[in-house]
């Protein structure tokens, strides 16, 4: 791609940001000259410590350990909440502005302060200690980021799980990591539709008999079902609870959290991050990549089910001193004009959300953005997949008015916070690239033999040495971070995408190159949407694929093989689209259903998913070889029966 897109750093921002050109590049030089150093400074300037530490670094990529600032101790919320009382306990630390646009509520540090205290007595109160997992099923509201924090409060280990998540997969995420107790609402309301959390509480709850505790939001006042010996209304049990509860101090290696995310193969697993080096990355990156200032109202767009918004709602502006604006809705409700309205509204200075809502509101048509201000806006942002130029430019021009930055931050739930990704002041931008690494990260590109290419060039993106937000585990099984993460390209953290970089250094992400897909900015494993699909009695068997989806950016394509004696039909292909739903959620719904007599397969009976996937992307030029095939006969009926996209 050339560099005619290519934005200067404006001059303000080149005058006034925390971390200019020249900065960025002795930084990054020490960061990975003298990773100790560089860390245990930054570990010092970020965070405040109980005990300090006298230990850096452990690191053994092959088995993919990493420890950092093993000796310390601390709590997170004294960094996310205490340590700014003396300073800024009148100060807003959370902006909620409701689903409705007449709802929003101004919370201080005071008032976090005392609900989280009270919120945490009363994890004590029902058993919760230091250690135990806590299952968060909520809406986009402040008891969400309350309940997390209490977990950190008491030392224990968080589960948020995204509140579009079905029953079954609650039930699932549940289970493996052993919750003992799920904080819920009665309901979640989003673009004026009701999602019926406790009511998927209740039936995930009926397959997890250790669970001994609902705490539950009154949030809407919807009616629902109460087990009085489980379900406790929160409300009523945080008046009854002291509003100061003492910090329990942790080692920096504690874990902090548990979020589950999807992969190539089998369930979602449970990725691990523990406490000083999360908390320390996600505090660094979001004052650097968002060039934070004092008094500034953030916006992360994201769902606090997902690493996003742990780390850019929740922990690192928290950490950092800042305001967050948190959103129940949806960026089309009541119209397409929301965002900008809520950032009129509250004065949002910088903005993050992800491509696909960039997209959605860019067919929607200018007007819905040129009839307001935005006139506080100084920076934006995006996250959760490539953004196609034509994206970026709308973003940058109609929604920026070609005053803000765009930070395009690429990284990931195993990373913890960003990884490549503009520093504002640092760097001229480039439409669609996540232009350079952030301090102390090595990407490398690997081509087929896992060797380093130099320079120029495109391949797997693989990480070279660890950094403080690392993963740490896939909770309950070692073996299988080893084997997803750091066995791929031995003494390497493959990421699962690929890559290019280009003459100046900067990294295009091209997207994932393992089977797991990314819809509207969700990762969603191919494995899981097919073991959904065979539970239907008429399916023999189904292979998923993505496909390049306008809003979307992948659409989800199933083939599915009906069992002998079955015919397809309208019906069929509707109630194999709501199991998708029942069992992960309305995310993971086909958008196509083809109905395949076979499937190409190899002598040895393996699914060929290239021409599954070439087929589906209706690039049906260049199949490749399918003189390997068992039955080459079955690509012409699959060929002869595309589905419409
Ligand atoms: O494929 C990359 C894509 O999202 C994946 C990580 O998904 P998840 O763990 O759910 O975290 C999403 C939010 C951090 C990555 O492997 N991805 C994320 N950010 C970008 C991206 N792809 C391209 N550009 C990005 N900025």
């Amino acid at each position: 791609m050339s560099d005619v897109h290519t934005r200067p750093i404006p001059a303000k921002f080149a005058a006034n940001a925390l971390i200019g050109a020249e900065d960025y590049e002795k930084m990054y030089r020490q960061s990975v000259q003298d990773p100790e150093a560089f860390w245990a400074q930054q570990a010092k300037d970020f965070l405040q410590w109980e005990k300090s530490f006298t230990q850096v670094l452990e690191e053994d990529m092959h088995r993919g350990h990493t420890a950092w600032f093993a000796d310390g101790q601390l709590n997170v919320t004294v960094n996310c909440i205490d340590r700014h009382l003396a300073s800024r306990s009148e100060q807003t630390v959370i902006l909620w502005e409701g689903d409705d646009p007449a709802d929003s509520v101004a919370i201080t540090y005071r008032t976090l302060y005392d609900n989280v205290c009270r919120l945490a007595n009363l994890l004590k109160s029902r058993g919760v200690k230091k250690g135990d997992r806590v299952c968060i099923y909520m809406p986009m509201i402040p008891e969400a980021a309350y309940a997390m924090l209490a977990c950190a409060r008491i030392g224990a280990v968080h589960s948020v799980v995204f509140g579009g998540f079905s029953p079954v997969s609650l039930r699932d995420r549940i289970l493996d990591s052993d919750c003992r107790l799920v904080i819920t609402a009665d309901e979640a309301i989003r673009g004026g539709k009701h999602i019926p959390l406790k009511a998927n509480v209740d039936q995930a709850l009926s397959e997890c008999p250790s669970v001994h505790t609902a705490i539950v939001v009154k949030h809407i006042g919807a009616p629902v079902d109460w087990d009085s010996k489980r379900d406790i209304w929160y409300a009523d049990a945080i008046a009854e609870m002291d509003g100061d509860c003492a910090p329990e101090v942790v080692s920096a290696e504690d874990p902090l959290f548990i979020l589950y995310t999807s992969g190539s193969t089998g369930k979602p697993k449970g990725v691990l991050h523990t406490t000083a080096g999360y908390l320390l990355m996600a505090t660094m990156t979001f004052k650097y990549v968002f060039d934070y200032r004092e008094g500034e109202v953030f916006w992360c767009t994201a769902d606090v089910g997902w690493i996003t918004g742990h780390s850019y709602i929740v922990y690192g502006p928290l950490a950092a001193g800042a305001t967050t604006l948190m959103f129940e809705g949806v960026p089309t409700y009541p119209d397409a004009s929301r965002f900008w309205q809520v950032v009129d509204k509250h004065q949002v200075n910088s903005f993050y959300t992800a491509p696909t809502a960039i997209r959605a509101l860019m067919g929607a048509g200018d007007a819905f953005v040129t009839s307001t201000e935005r006139s506080s806006l100084r920076l934006l942002g995006t996250v959760g997949e490539p953004i196609n130029p034509e994206a970026w430019e709308w973003y940058y021009k109609v929604v920026g008015d070609e005053r803000c930055p765009i930070v395009d931050t690429w990284w990931q739930t195993e990373t913890g916070a960003h990884m490549i990704t503009p520093l504002p002041g640092a760097m001229a931008l480039k439409p669609g690239s996540a232009t350079k690494p952030f301090f102390g990260v090595q990407p490398v590109l690997l081509d087929g033999d896992g060797k380093e290419i130099e320079g120029a060039g495109e391949g797997a993106l693989a990480i070279k040495k660890s950094w403080p937000s690392m993963i740490r585990g896939v909770y309950g099984d070692r073996q299988r971070m080893i084997d997803t993460y750091f066995s791929t390209y031995p003494g390497y953290y493959f990421t699962g995408d690929g890559a290019r970089r280009d003459a100046d250094g900067y990294y295009w992400i091209t997207g994932r190159i393992d089977d797991v897909l990314n819809v509207s900015g969700h990762r969603l494993g191919t494995a899981e949407i097919e073991s959904a699909l065979v539970l239907h009695p008429d399916t023999a068997e189904a292979a998923v694929v993505g496909y390049p989806h306008d809003i979307k950016g992948q659409g989800i394509y199933a083939f599915v093989t009906l069992k002998s004696g079955r015919e397809p039909s309208e019906a069929l292909r509707q109630a194999l689209i709501e199991l998708c739903s029942k069992e992960i959620g309305p995310i993971a719904k086909p958008d196509v259903i083809q109905w395949a007599p076979g499937l190409p397969k190899t002598r040895s009976g393996k699914i060929m998913r290239r021409i599954l996937r070439k087929i589906a992307c209706n690039e049906l030029d260049n199949l490749g070889d399918t003189s390997t095939l068992a039955d080459p006969a079955v690509v012409d009926d699959l060929l002869a029966h595309r589905e419409n996209r």
